[in-house]
């Protein structure tokens, strides 16, 4: 399917492991020019590297912390007129919350919050103003199923995911659509560190945690970051202009629920 997207700019949080990689490759082989959006500089150019391999061309990228009000105000200043924005950043450490103090909710509510909703404010109206945006939060399955060990994800999550669901039934109307894309388990470097966390805490052996998630899941293995990738860079298309406020689940069948 042709999305209709080449010359689009987009702007990718994350853009350099994993499920905010994924999605960049896929929107640069659609002709998306794309920017990639990370702390370390190292990483960027190593992934702007394996995505021209694969795509042909090789995104931009630029070092940023999404949890730094400068950091965002920057990248919005180097790159006029984003068509695509995709919200992401690191997950929560897994934990009790007895011991989380109020720095660690503000940490996890600028990662996972407050910093989206401020990427959002910077470039809606623009693209309501040209009649086309597509917004993805990348989220988590923990807003619909908590998981207890990520009550900071839960709660940041739940704030960003009650939002926009307001905020996008304000600019669907100018072709500006914002969603929520919420994987389940998937293979990633960011996976494998809360793996080795949970490993850590419980005194198991990293393996043996793998695999029980493994098991544990309806599809019997993990998801694979391109599958991601694909999902996004359809809900970033022409064809999904009809689609918005929506929470998607890719998780193998995970969630147990009808609805
Ligand atoms: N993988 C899963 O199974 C899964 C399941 C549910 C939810 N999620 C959520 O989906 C998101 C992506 O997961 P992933 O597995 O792709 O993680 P990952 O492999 O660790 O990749 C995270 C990416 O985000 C960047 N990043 C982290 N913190 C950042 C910040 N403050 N500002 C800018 N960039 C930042 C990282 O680069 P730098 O570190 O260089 O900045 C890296 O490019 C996470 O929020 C995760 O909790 C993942």
């Amino acid at each position: 399917m042709e999305l209709g997207i080449s010359g689009k700019t987009a702007l990718v949080w994350g853009g350099s492991r994993g499920l905010g990689k994924a999605a960049a490759l896929q929107l640069t082989r659609e002709g998306v020019q794309v920017y990639l959006l990370g702390r370390t500089e190292e990483s960027l150019a190593s992934a702007a590297r394996d995505i021209g391999r694969e795509a042909g061309v090789e995104p931009a990228f630029i070092v940023a912390d999404m949890t730094r009000e400068a950091d965002r105000a920057s990248v919005v200043a180097s790159v006029a007129a984003p068509d695509i924005l995709i919200n992401n950043a690191d997950g929560p450490v897994p934990g009790d919350f007895r011991s989380w103090r109020r720095e660690d909710w503000l940490d996890a509510l600028d990662a996972m919050m407050l910093g989206p909703i401020d990427m959002i404010r910077r470039v809606v109206d623009g693209m309501a103003e040209r009649e086309f945006g597509r917004i993805i939060n990348i989220t988590s399955r923990s807003v619909k199923t908590p998981q207890l060990e990520l009550g900071l994800s839960n709660g940041a999550r739940s704030g960003l995911t009650g939002f926009v669901a307001g905020l996008a039934r304000t600019v669907s109307h100018r072709n500006v659509t914002i969603n929520n894309i919420l994987p389940g388990v998937f293979d990633t470097d960011g996976q494998r560190r809360h793996v080795a966390e949970m490993a850590r805490q419980s005194g198991r052996p990293f393996e043996e945690v793998w695999q029980a998630r493994v098991a544990n899941s309806t599809a019997r293995r993990f998801g694979r970051a391109e599958e991601f990738g694909a999902l996004a860079a359809f809900l970033c298309s022409q064809h999904a202009g009809y689609m918005t406020g929506q929470n998607l689940l890719i998780d193998g069948g995970s969630y147990p629920g009808t609805f």
